[in-house]
């Protein structure tokens, strides 16, 4: 470890009180000018430290920075987040980011967050609300070997290991509305974009791209939303880490992306079924070219939705817009 990121220990451990320049000087063994070089270079990173002449130094928290050095500290994985890290303060899509940098070679497990979005994207074009410092947009980039058809299954595989890692961390009710909504209390609260780059029948890479509504105040919603989303602050009644949370996320999706490819699909998609309340649910499915009502029954080894209509014919569903027909509030 390096003397300022000693230093950032030695304030961490102090959050909120203030240690004196002199006892910092001490402990690192370095000049009083080295420290407030340090100081500036944190304070540049985006630590917030108060300085006074007659006390010393103060970090002032909870800081809930997203930046390379604080994803990594106690960071448990072996391949998601262990190649670059890009932290943006602002960007057009974190999806469209990560999609330029792989096509430029970038390694599976190199990560793009961002503070905001302008251009923030959804699922069937629609745009992801992006607000700035209140959520969490990442996307990540990884290089399976599996067919283009087989990696509908790492959507599910995102929706799991998301909805994990909110459960452990928030203590909340969290459930996956096929195919990939993160619901609580029947409002969303978190989505995925999966976007695959193809070379015949092989995968390039795949970008799994994660919003999440974090910090988000009721009122802060657009009219639009306000109804049918929701955030972990609005249903938990206090905030939560970003930071923790996207630690959480990774280690959950790589200890399952591992056990996907060594073991197959049925774990998963059964841990995809526990934490869904879709089975078994008369719904209305929303398709590109037409609309199926019917009822849930099933999730089948590649993703897709059984539903069986009214005429009891099955159909297979790839993708589409499952609006529940039992009076719960979310028909994104
Ligand atoms: C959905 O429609 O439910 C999927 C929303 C996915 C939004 C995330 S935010 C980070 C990443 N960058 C984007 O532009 N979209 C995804």
């Amino acid at each position: 470890m390096g003397n300022r990121e000693t230093l950032l220990e030695l304030l961490k451990s102090e959050k909120n009180c203030w240690i004196s320049g002199e006892i910092l000087r001490q402990d690192l063994g370095i000049s009083r000018n080295a420290v407030s070089k340090h100081i500036r270079a944190l304070r540049n990173k985006g630590y917030e430290i108060e300085s006074s002449t007659k006390k010393g130094y103060r970090l002032d928290g909870p800081q809930d920075l997203i930046i390379p050095q604080e994803i990594l500290d106690g960071l448990n994985t072996r391949v998601l987040g262990r190649q670059e890290i890009f932290c943006l303060k602002e960007t057009d899509s974190t999806n469209s980011q990560a999609r330029a940098i792989a096509d430029g070679g970038a390694g599976e497990g190199t990560l793009v967050l961002a503070e905001s979005q302008t251009l923030g994207r959804g699922r069937k074009g629609r745009t992801w609300f992006s607000p700035k410092g209140e959520g969490l947009f990442i996307s990540m980039i990884l290089r399976p070997l599996m067919s283009p058809m087989e990696s509908s299954r790492l959507t599910l595989l995102a929706a799991v290991a998301l909805a994990e890692a909110l459960i452990d961390s928030t203590g909340l009710e969290i459930r996956i509305k096929w195919p990939n909504d993160l619901l609580c209390n029947g409002r969303k609260v978190a989505g995925i974009l999966t976007e695959l780059s193809t070379d015949m029948d092989t995968v390039n890479h795949v970008i799994i791209g994660l919003g999440l509504n974090v910090n988000t105040p009721r009122k802060s919603f657009p009219e639009d939303l306000k109804e049918k989303a929701s955030s972990l602050l609005v249903e938990s009644g206090r905030p939560h880490s970003r930071c923790k949370i996207t630690q959480l996320f990774l280690e959950r999706f790589e200890l399952h992306y591992d056990t996907l490819a060594d073991h197959g699909f049925p774990q998963l998609l059964s841990r995809w079924k526990a934490l869904s309340d879709s089975v078994g649910q008369k719904v209305c499915v929303e398709m590109i070219d037409k609309t199926l009502t019917g009822i849930i029954q099933d999730v089948d080894s590649n993703g897709f939705l059984i539903l069986e209509d009214e005429k009891r014919v099955r159909h297979s569903i790839l993708s589409g817009d499952v609006i529940p027909l039992t009076g719960k509030k979310n028909d994104r």
